[in-house]
Formats: C-alpha cells, sequence, structure tokens
C-alpha cells in the first residue's frame, strides 16, 4: 500500500479534488450575468428560420442537483477510498468486504470439513452427504482440468479409474492433491534418432494388445530396456515414485495412437498438477481426496475380488 504523501496518491488526490472544485466554479460562472447580456427570460436576439433563443436560466432544482451531487462526491471521498492512498475514514476495500464474507462462510462450514477430517478417506468415501459436497468441490476446482466426471481429457489425467500415475492409494491420492505433482518425461529424439523413436514407438505401442510389425518391437524392445525400462520398469508397467504411468493398459494421458506415442518419446512431456494446499487447505483436500478415491470404487472392489480369486 502506497502512503498518501507519496508522488502518484498526492497526484491523483489533487486531480480529484481540481476537478470538483471545477465543476462548482463552471456553474457559478455559467450562472453569472455577463455584461451585454439578454436579461432573464427575453430573447438573445438570435433567430434561425423562424426560431427564436431565449435566455432562459437553468431550472433551480436542476441547479440544486449539481450541487447535491458535488457534496455527495465529497463525502464519499470522505467515507471511502477514493483519494490516492486516503483509506477513507469507514475503512472499506474491496478486500476487506471480499474476507468479510468468507470468514462468514468459512465459520459455518469450517467445523463441518474438521469433522469429516476425523474420517479415513475409504470410510468418507462411502459416506453419501460428505461425497455431494466433495462433488461440487470438485466441480469448482478440478473438473476444468480433469473433467466433470474427472475423465480427463488429452494432457490431464483419468483419476475416475483405477489406473495411476503417482499411486491410488489414499495418502498417494491426498498428496498428489495437496502438494501438486510434476511428471517430468525427457525427449528422447534426440539419443533415439528418427529411426531409434518409431522402433521404440511400435514396441510401446504394441505393449497394450495391439499389432505392429515383429523387427521394429523386437528392436524397439531393446531400447526401452536400454532407455526407459529405469523409469518406466523393465515391464513397462511404470513407477509411481517418479510419476512413469503404466504403458501397458491403454489408458494415455497424452494419446495411445502411433503418432501421439511418437510425440511423447521424441519431445517429451511435462504435466503439471497445481498443488491445493494454500488454495484449499487440509481439509477440504482430505474431502477432496476421497471424492476421487469414491471414483475409483467399483474398479477397486472388481480388482479385490480378482485377487481373491486368485
Ligand atoms: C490446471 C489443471 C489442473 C487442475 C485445476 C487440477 N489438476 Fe489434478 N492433475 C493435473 C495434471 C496435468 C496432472 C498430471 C500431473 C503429471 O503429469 O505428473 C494431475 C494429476 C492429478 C492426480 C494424480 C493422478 C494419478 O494418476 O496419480 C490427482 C489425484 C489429481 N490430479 C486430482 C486433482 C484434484 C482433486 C483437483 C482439484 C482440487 C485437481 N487435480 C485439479 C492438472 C490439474
Ligand atoms: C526420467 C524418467 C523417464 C524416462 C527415462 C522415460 N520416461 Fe516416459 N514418461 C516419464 C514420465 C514421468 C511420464 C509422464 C509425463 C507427465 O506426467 O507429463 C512419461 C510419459 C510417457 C509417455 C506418455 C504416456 C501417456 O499416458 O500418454 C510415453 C508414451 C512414454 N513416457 C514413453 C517412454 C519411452 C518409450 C521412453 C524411452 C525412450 C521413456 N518414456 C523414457 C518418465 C520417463
Amino acid at each position: 500500500m502506497s502512503s498518501f504523501w507519496s508522488f502518484w496518491s498526492l497526484w491523483i488526490t489533487i486531480i480529484a479534488l481540481a476537478n470538483i472544485f471545477a465543476c462548482v466554479w463552471l456553474i457559478r460562472w455559467t450562472e453569472k450575468k455577463r455584461p451585454g447580456e439578454a436579461a432573464s427570460h427575453e430573447t438573445t436576439g438570435h433567430e434561425w428560420d423562424g426560431l427564436q433563443e431565449y435566455n432562459n436560466p437553468m431550472p433551480r432544482w436542476w441547479l440544486w442537483l449539481f450541487y447535491i451531487t458535488i457534496v455527495f462526491g465529497l463525502i464519499y471521498l470522505v467515507l471511502y477510498p477514493g483519494l490516492g492512498g486516503f483509506k477513507g475514514v469507514l475503512g472499506w476495500s474491496q478486500y476487506t468486504a471480499w474476507q468479510e464474507e468468507v470468514d462468514t462462510v468459512e465459520e459455518r462450514v469450517a467445523p463441518l470439513f474438521a469433522q469429516y477430517a476425523e474420517m479415513s478417506i475409504p470410510d468418507l468415501a462411502a459416506h453419501d452427504e460428505a461425497m455431494q459436497t466433495g462433488r461440487r468441490l470438485f466441480g469448482n476446482n478440478c473438473a476444468v482440468c480433469h473433467g466433470a466426471d474427472g475423465g480427463g481429457r488429452i494432457g490431464f489425467p483419468n483419476i475416475a479409474n483405477n489406473d495411476w500415475q503417482w499411486g491410488g492409494e489414499p495418502e498417494q491420492i491426498y498428496k498428489s492433491i495437496l502438494d501438486g505433482r510434476a511428471g517430468v518425461m525427457p525427449g528422447m529424439g534426440r539419443a533415439l534418432g528418427e529411426q531409434g523413436v518409431t522402433e521404440v514407438s511400435a514396441y510401446v505401442f504394441s505393449l497394450s494388445g495391439r499389432g505392429a510389425p515383429e523387427d521394429l518391437v523386437t528392436r524397439g524392445r531393446e531400447r526401452f530396456q536400454a532407455l526407459c525400462a529405469s523409469c518406466h520398469g523393465s515391464d513397462a508397467r511404470g513407477n509411481t515414485a517418479m510419476g512413469a504411468p503404466n504403458l501397458t493398459d491403454g489408458n494415455w494421458t497424452y494419446g495411445g495412437s502411433l503418432e501421439a506415442i511418437r510425440t511423447s518419446v521424441r519431445d517429451g512431456r511435462r504435466g503439471r498438477m497445481p498443488a491445493q494446499k494454500d488454495l484449499l487447505g487440509e481439509d477440504r483436500v482430505h474431502l477432496l481426496a476421497a471424492y476421487v478415491y469414491s471414483l475409483s470404487m467399483d474398479e477397486r472392489e472388481n480388482a479385490a475380488a480378482d485377487n481373491a480369486d486368485e
């Protein structure tokens, strides 16, 4: 906040006040009778095609309106901020007005979120009322990137399935949201060359059960083991510690066409999940983690059932 006595503050104050007093002066000046002027209600002697101009003064009430607006303006500038760095005697500001509203809402909902924060994420995910609030929070804060249903779109991962770049355990989801995530896939075009990109891309393409020329796949597999396995794993199922995605499950963040895979390999990718800690606070993030967890509940249960069968 600049002080009232700083240059720009005084600059604005002087111009604002000078304008107001110039208005007063202008009104008084136009009221004054000037030498040689026709008397009130007399014709000025101007005539156009039979129309004569009379020297009628402004109606009194109109004149008073001008004075009233000027007085109003001055009172306003005393009460509210308007004169440079002067804050107004009421201490009102857009920020305090907004903060008051936020505080009122926060006072009402904070105990509820605090109560939810006591519950474990899986328990909360089964709590209907909490999940309705979670859905609203998700719609306001997350849907722009991840889609209203969490299904994602190109460049923004699907978080409604049970395929996790950074891990699907409750604490991992919570951490993804609280602190954000930044996956770095280095561009490999230089290291691989065009032919190398073609081979390794054909191999990655084939991993999700799609056909690709056998000789390219064979050479691509070797290159993958040398260059990619350190992050994506030798089975290409990914590594949640560094956010390297599973390349075998047919779920793609950047697209699974041969062209999209080639671009990922050649140029690299850098997804960024913004940290929500300072924006939403821990209690809301806890509730959102439960909501995200709930989106993949069916898939989780199926996976658990499959494991039990084995
Ligand atoms: C500006 C866009 C953006 C917004 C807003 C956003 N996200 Fe993300 N989110 C991303 C991106 C991009 C990634 C992938 C990060 C990476 O590539 O490492 C991601 C990753 C995630 C992950 C990890 C997914 C995994 O597979 O491990 C979770 C969980 C998540 N977001 C939840 C949320 C929630 C909940 C919100 C709302 C509070 C949210 N995101 C808001 C862009 C966004
Ligand atoms: C340093 C670790 C690292 C290495 C080495 C690496 N990757 Fe990645 N890769 C990642 C990460 C992390 C991501 C996710 C990027 C993001 O979140 O934006 C990724 C993303 C990808 C994607 C996009 C997946 C999708 O869902 O759209 C493909 C394809 C891919 N990598 C293939 C490869 C291939 C092929 C190689 C070897 C030539 C390779 N990667 C080497 C870390 C790595």
